[in-house]
């Protein structure tokens, strides 16, 4: 069944399909000229922008005058024809033979002049209606959809997980804890131990929706509400788990390039280190990548986690995202598969992006011995009681299973080109932000 949307007037990026025509636009206004017998009116409704060309003896001598009290953000609605016009990148402009103003809008706090990032984020709710930040939210849009059909045409069914729950997943340091009647509850701050059950029942899975980390520290790449995408599947080792990452991410990266790429040149984003994201990607053993940091100049040790830092200059040494894998156990969750030969080492893997960006995918094989898990789970000091059902997935038809998160906002950053995740989301969570 197609889908015919009934609305009574024509978006902005639907213009140049009603060339010839006369349409009603309905939007808002950006930048307006008036010369004494023409106006230049910029209407905005978020799918993009056109020029609206109004001549003093197209409309009425009311019309003509009330376009003169137009002011930047003011609602409206106009009635004109569609024409091409070579110059825009839209590739048309339209007339007006009548305008209806819904409201006149007060002056404008944002204006064309350079604005602070405090003041911007101070005013998120306003700055979400300029050119870049459009791009980058009809970006993410078209992300959301690219990842939801990567899934949905690959065998895999969405079963959502809860966002309350009794226990952490991710380690302790970084819960966000409410009462629940009076017992303590947690912001999920990863679907994936609900996934695991769900891919006993249903095989191939994923979950797709906000996650909380309480993370305490003021960096680039954190948010303390992030979007994340968890596929996982029954019967797949490290190596599946791999292979299907990396072809997830060439296919979103592709399909951007495919929809977006007017979006990207708005962002002034070089396209060409994307259309590299190509399977196969490297793939780094943990103690290569130890080695490798070392020779560059890094003071990490083995046994380390990777540093932003660290991130950033393993990855400067490839064209394309890496797949680092077998971390030390002791720096994984509690829920990795330990490797058969060298237990110190996790079945884990993470996908590194180019260009500086980092881990935008972490996951990994999970541990199927009940006796392993049960020593992680007092290791970690978590509650035993809280993962008993967690266990029972291994006393119920337990098989080798994997998976992996990808952060959107992280992926969402690095296909933008964008300098801070802050941009790519519309209300950001940060350390020192709640509002607006
Ligand atoms: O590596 P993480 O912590 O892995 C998990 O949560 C696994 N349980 C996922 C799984 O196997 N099902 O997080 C996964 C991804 C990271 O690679 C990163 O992209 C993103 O989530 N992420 C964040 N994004 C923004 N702000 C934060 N504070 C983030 N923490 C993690
Ligand atoms: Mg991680």
């Amino acid at each position: 069944m197609t889908l015919v949307p009934k609305i009574p007037w024509i978006r902005v990026a639907d213009l140049s399909k009603h060339v010839g025509e006369t349409v009603t636009l309905r939007g808002w206004v950006g930048n307006r000229r008036s010369s004494g017998k023409i106006h230049f009116i910029e209407v905005r409704d978020g799918s993009g922008t056109v020029q609206v060309v109004a001549g003093k003896n197209d409309v009425s001598e009311e019309d003509f005058a009330a376009a003169r009290t137009l002011t930047q953000e003011s609602a409206v609605e106009i009635v004109g024809s569609v024409r091409t016009d070579n110059r825009s990148a839209l590739g048309v402009e339209m007339g007006m033979d009548s305008l209806k103003i819904y409201h006149i809008a007060e002056p404008y706090p944002i204006t064309k002049k350079e604005h602070g990032v405090a003041f911007l984020m101070d005013n998120r709710h306003l700055w979400l209606r300029s050119r870049r930040q459009q791009a980058i939210m009809r970006v993410r849009s078209a992300l959301v959809r690219a990842v939801r059909d990567f899934f949905d045409d690959g065998g895999y069914y969405l079963v959502d997980t809860p966002i309350l729950t009794p226990a952490a997943c991710e380690g302790t340091t970084t819960l966000f804890e409410l009462d629940y009647f009076n017992q303590s509850a947690f912001l999920s701050q990863s679907g994936q131990l609900y996934n695991e059950a769900n891919a006993s029942a249903f095989t191939r899975t994923y979950c797709f929706g906000p996650t909380f980390r309480a993370e305490k520290s003021k960096t680039r790449r954190h948010l303390m509400e992030f979007w994340m995408v968890e596929p996982e599947v029954a019967f797949f080792d490290l190596e599946d788990n791999m292979n299907e990452a990396e072809a997830f991410i060439s296919y979103i990266v592709g399909r951007i390039l495919e929809n977006n790429l007017s979006d990207l040149q708005e962002l002034e984003r070089d396209i060409e280190p994307l259309k590299k994201a190509i399977a196969p990607f490297p793939r780094v053993h943990y103690d290569d990548a130890i080695k490798q940091l070392q020779e560059l100049g890094s003071d990490i040790e083995w046994g380390a986690d990777f540093g932003g830092d660290d991130e950033t200059i393993l990855t400067q040494q490839y064209d394309r995202p890496i797949i680092v894998h077998h971390f030390p156990t002791a720096i994984k969750a509690f829920y990795m598969k330990h490797d058969e030969e060298r237990p110190e080492l996790s079945c884990s893997m993470d996908v590194l992006a180019p260009e500086g960006y980092g881990e935008i995918i972490g996951g990994g094989e999970r541990e199927t011995s009940i006796e392993v898990l049960e020593k992680a789970i007092k290791e970690h000091d978590l509650p035993e009681d809280a993962f008993h059902w967690y266990l029972d997935i291994r006393r119920y038809g337990s098989g080798p299973h994997a998976g992996f998160g990808m952060g959107l906002e992280r992926a969402l950053a690095w296909i933008c080109g964008l300098k801070h995740v802050r941009e790519t989301i519309a209300f950001p969570r940060m350390l020192d932000k709640l509002s607006p």
